[in-house]
């Protein structure tokens, strides 16, 4: 199934009019408010349960629906939500089985959110009733655009149930415990297992340092979410619903890894809630580009913007009041990106409980302030943009970012523990594809690199079966590849590779990881320009962190270590492998050689961008952030200045090159966007 079209822009967000029923004049201000702000979608029933079925199996949809019917009257679609996030107490009260269990075998008390067991028999009928009458009586309403299933699924169960399903679950993968110990190397430490009912998972008072076990307890934990997710959305299926299907993920969530719901969602949400102000707003948007690219990947296609605070969260250390144009900035950088909407948590701020201090678009106050009038800018900027939607992001660079080669990587006890500096690394060389206006796609392993010229592999610890077979494909079929150090270390069941490393690539790169040194923070080596180095560097770059002493066989030098033992050996290194490029950086570098050898990689692998006819020579300043969507021959060229200061556009607009959204006169003011669409 291709992306869903939603037709509009969305713009609006989560609305939960179940607290306000007793106050029937608030709800009437709320829809004229929402002409107001340029609403045109709410998500409604996220954590309703209670309120749709008080007791178990008595239903009460008449607020609902009725809500619905005023809110389809007034041109607002509505994204529903199943309930599952959250249980009604009578529910926990009957069948203790529906809430977890943590990691300490500790059974949890009512209360909360999202503490239930994915694996629960009970919990699991109970969803797929709820869901079954949501869809009869719900879901062919005229305002309903998807479905939002449950809410933010993450955590795991250590019930007798959930490890009954795990046994199950590693039976069927290794199918005799003597491929399992083999796979988990449980021979150290004498923790060999004689049979698959012995088998428990990780906890802090008990089996903890096997890492074979903990990476596939992960895996474990991702299938069985998954699975809960496929059967509420099979529940829908079967009540006769056909709407897409989305679940809202999160910022860089560690807990699962989400390319295993790509295939069971129709279009890929997620809930963006940067600390703006903390840092710089260009290094803060830069982070943010990173997760809205690795979101878009999942499916490349178009995605959803499900959450993301109006004002200030109230749960962040500090809840800094984002600055105007702050919310505009942030959510057409969402845009830019590929998701086709904006949508908040939440539209009324509530009353009382835990959120009663998080931003909306409506606040205590109930009038229109500040906030709101931004949403309405950003509403009709929406509306400006609307062509926009279902646009397509076309990317020649990808960068691997693949989650269980991260669980495996945090997991090895390896040459540095305190902080692998992963994210620091990544964004470097995402931030260099970036300064050049170039667009960048963030994958797994698994996905295919068909038709794109630059591949990018940051600390991809592990490589799983036919990885390494697919890079080499890739360079060889003329491709540019740049790795790092800490490549192909381990396979898929985290036992390291044996022989040369990286794994599968050494003739690719013409070299061999020797001894990876890691330096202690504050210490600090450099890399010097090797006499007639192929690209013509000329600086001396200082690195740390890392610093990978290599073998070159058909490899040549491009910068050398200056400093320690192994000063004078290649800390960037190029080779030719078929008709394909490959550059090793063997080092944790200054930000400035990953900008340095991109702009070099990208002009040799020949990727074109727009921002070379709106900026010319002169190059995108520093800040100014340059993303393009596509349909066609039709680009819509994103232009965004996160600096604290003006810029110049020096450029005139380019010959083919018309002005959608923003005004084009010689300069961007801080937090401004332009969008030129070029056909
Ligand atoms: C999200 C969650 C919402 C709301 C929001 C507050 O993580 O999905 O329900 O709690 O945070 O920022
Ligand atoms: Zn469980």
């Amino acid at each position: 199934m291709g992306a869903p079209f939603f037709g509009r822009l969305l713009h609006g967000g989560d609305y939960n009019p179940e607290q306000w029923l007793n106050f029937p004049e608030i709800l009437e201000e709320d829809l004229r408010l929402f002409r107001e702000a340029h609403i045109n979608t709410v998500t409604l029933g996220v954590f309703s349960w209670s309120m749709l079925e008080p007791r178990d199996g008595e239903f009460t949809f008449d607020w609902l629906l009725e809500i619905m019917d005023r809110l389809h009257k007034a041109g607002i679609s509505v994204i529903l939500a199943t309930p599952s996030g959250a249980r009604p107490k009578w529910m926990a009260d009957a069948w203790p089985e529906v809430l977890r269990v943590d990691a300490e075998r500790r059974r949890a008390l009512f209360g909360g959110r999202h503490n239930h067991c994915y694996t629960s028999p009970v919990y699991r009928e109970k969803v797929r009733r709820i869901d079954t009458e949501l869809a009869r009586r719900a879901g062919e309403h005229p305002a309903v655009i998807a479905w939002h299933i449950s809410n933010e699924f993450g955590g795991e169960c250590h019930c007798p149930l959930c490890q009954q399903e795990f046994r199950r679950w590693l039976q069927k993968r290794y199918q005799d415990i003597g491929k399992l110990n083999e796979a988990w190397q449980t021979v150290f430490w004498s923790h060999v297992y004689d049979d698959f009912p012995q088998i428990e998972s990780p906890s802090p008072i008990g089996e903890n340092g096997l890492h074979g076990l903990k990476l596939d307890w992960k895996r474990f934990v991702t299938e069985q979410t998954v699975d809960f997710a496929r059967a509420e959305i099979q529940a829908l299926r079967d009540a006769g619903s056909r709407k897409p299907v989305t679940a809202n993920l999160m910022y860089d969530f560690d807990g699962l890894d989400y390319r295993r719901f790509a295939d069971v969602l129709d279009v890929i949400s997620w809930d963006n809630y940067p600390s703006w102000h903390k840092k710089e707003e260009r290094i803060t948007a830069l982070d943010t580009a990173v997760q809205h690219d690795y979101m878009r990947s999942l499916k490349r296609q178009p995605f959803l913007l499900m959450e993301s605070c109006p004002a200030a969260t109230n749960w962040q250390a500090v809840s800094k009041v984002k600055r105007p144009g702050m919310l505009l900035a942030a959510s057409l950088q969402a845009v830019a990106h590929g998701s086709d909407s904006v949508l908040y948590f939440q539209m009324r701020q509530s009353r009382g409980s835990f959120e009663k201090f998080h931003g909306a678009v409506i606040d205590h106050w109930g009038g229109d302030s500040r906030v709101l009038q931004e949403v309405a800018e950003t509403g009709r900027a929406l509306e400006c943009l609307s062509e926009v939607c279902g646009s397509g992001v076309r990317s020649d660079v990808a960068l691997i970012m693949d989650r269980e080669s991260r669980w495996a990587m945090q997991d090895a006890a390896g040459p540095r523990n305190e902080n692998l500096r992963y994210m620091d690394l990544f964004l470097r060389l995402y931030g260099a594809v970036r300064a050049a206006g170039v667009n960048a796609d963030i994958l797994g392993e698994d996905q295919s690199l068909d038709g794109y010229r630059v591949v990018i592999l940051p600390m991809v610890y592990m490589f799983k079966e036919g990885f390494a077979e697919k890079i080499r494909a890739f360079v060889s079929g003329g491709g540019t590849l740049v790795a790092t150090y800490w490549n192909g270390v381990v396979n898929d069941t985290d036992n390291c590779w044996l022989g040369a490393a990286p794994h599968g690539l050494t003739d690719v790169l013409g070299l061999r990881s020797k001894e990876l040194d890691a330096l202690y923070d504050g210490d600090c080596n450099a890399a010097a320009p090797v006499l007639g180095n192929v690209p013509g560097f000329t600086h001396t770059y200082t690195c740390g962190t890392f610093c990978d002493v290599t073998e070159l066989t058909t490899a040549v030098p491009v910068l050398a270590y200056t400093g320690d033992f192994y000063a004078g050996e290649a800390a960037l290194a190029f080779n030719r492998f078929g008709d394909g490029t490959a550059w090793y950086a063997g080092a944790l570098f200054e930000e400035r050689l990953y900008q340095d050898l991109l702009r070099v990689v990208l002009r040799d692998a020949g990727v074109q961008t727009d921002a070379r006819a709106l900026f010319g020579g002169s190059g995108i300043p520093e800040g100014v952030s340059v993303t393009s969507r596509a349909r066609g021959d039709v680009r819509y060229v994103f232009v965004q200045n996160f600096n604290r200061f003006a810029v110049r556009i020096p450029a005139e607009l380019p010959q083919g090159a018309e002005v959608l959204y923003g005004s084009f006169r010689g300069k961007l003011e801080p937090l401004e966007t332009l969008v030129v669409k070029f056909s």
